[in-house]
C-alpha cells in the first residue's frame, strides 16, 4: 500500500487511472478494484481522474471507457481522436475543480487554438451523427465473436479481451501457455502482406482497433485475412522477416 509505505494520502491531491489499459494490451481493471480506488480516493480527499486518451470518444463501445464502471470521474485526460489527429488534448471536470485554477494553470502545450477546437467540433459531430459509439459496441460484439470462434480452432490464441470495437489478442504457446512473442510477429507481418496492418502490445498481443468508421465490408475482410494468416501459421508456413525486431509497438 502505496500510501503507507511511499507518500502520506494527505499529501496526494489525485490519482489517475486508466479504467481500460490501452497499450497495456486492453486489459479491463477489475470492478471491484476501481471501486475500492475511487472509495479509497474520496475518503482521503483525493481527486478520484480517470485516462481516456487511448479508449475514450467510442473506441470501448461507450463514450469514455470509465462508463463501464458506472463511476462519474473528478477528472478526465482526452486526448488523439478528440480532433482526429490534430493536435489538441483536453481536460474535462468538475467545475469547481476547474474554476478554482488561476488562468495561467489552464495553458498547456496543446491546448485549443480556433483549428483545431474546429476539428475537434466537426469530430464529435460526425461520432454523433454517424452513431459511431453504437457501431463500436455493434461491431465489437462481431469481433468478439469472430476471436472467440478463432480461438476454437487456433490453440495458439489465448485470452481474448473485447471492449466495443477494441480488443486485445493474446498469443501463446500451447504447450506452456507462454506469452509467444515470436508468433506474435509473425501473425503481424503475414498480417500486413495481406493487406491488413496490426501491431502488437507488450510482445505477444495482437492489437484490434480498426477505424470506427469502418465498413461491414472492411470488418469481413479483416477477419477474412486475420484467418489466413492464422491458418498459415498453424500450418507452419511463417517465417520471421529479417527486421522482426524493428516491428510491433
Ligand atoms: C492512455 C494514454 N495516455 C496518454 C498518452 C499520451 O498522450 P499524449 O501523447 O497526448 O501526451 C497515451 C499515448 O500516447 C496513452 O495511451
Amino acid at each position: 500500500m502505496p500510501f503507507e509505505t511511499y507518500v502520506p494520502a494527505e499529501e496526494v491531491a489525485a490519482v489517475l487511472i486508466e479504467p481500460i489499459q490501452g497499450d497495456g494490451g486492453i486489459v479491463k481493471t477489475p470492478t471491484k478494484y476501481m471501486q475500492k480506488v475511487y472509495d479509497y480516493a474520496h475518503e482521503h480527499g483525493m481527486l478520484f481522474a480517470v485516462d481516456e486518451v487511448n479508449q475514450g470518444l467510442g473506441r470501448t463501445g461507450k463514450w469514455w471507457s470509465i462508463e463501464h464502471f458506472g463511476l462519474e470521474p473528478d477528472l478526465m485526460s482526452v486526448g488523439k481522436s478528440i480532433a482526429s489527429g490534430l493536435p489538441l488534448s483536453a481536460v474535462i471536470g468538475r467545475q469547481d475543480i476547474l474554476n478554482s485554477l488561476g488562468s495561467p494553470a489552464n495553458v498547456f502545450t496543446t491546448a485549443g487554438n480556433p483549428v483545431t477546437t474546429a476539428a475537434a467540433m466537426a469530430t464529435l459531430d460526425v461520432i454523433e451523427d454517424e452513431h459511431l459509439v453504437e457501431r463500436s459496441a455493434k461491431l465489437g460484439e462481431r469481433a468478439k465473436a469472430f476471436f472467440e470462434a478463432e480461438k476454437q480452432k487456433y490453440p495458439f490464441i489465448g485470452d481474448v479481451r473485447m471492449y466495443g470495437l477494441n480488443g486485445g489478442i493474446n498469443i501463446v504457446d500451447p504447450e506452456t501457455g507462454a506469452d509467444d512473442v515470436d508468433a506474435t510477429t509473425k501473425l503481424i507481418y503475414r498480417v500486413f502482406e495481406l493487406g491488413a496492418l496490426i501491431i502488437s502490445l507488450r510482445g505477444n498481443v495482437l492489437r484490434f482497433q480498426p477505424p470506427l468508421v469502418i465498413t461491414d465490408e472492411q470488418l469481413d475482410k479483416a477477419f477474412e485475412i486475420l484467418d489466413q494468416a492464422f491458418s498459415d501459421f498453424a500450418a507452419g508456413k511463417l517465417s520471421l522477416p529479417d527486421n522482426a525486431d524493428e516491428m510491433g509497438w
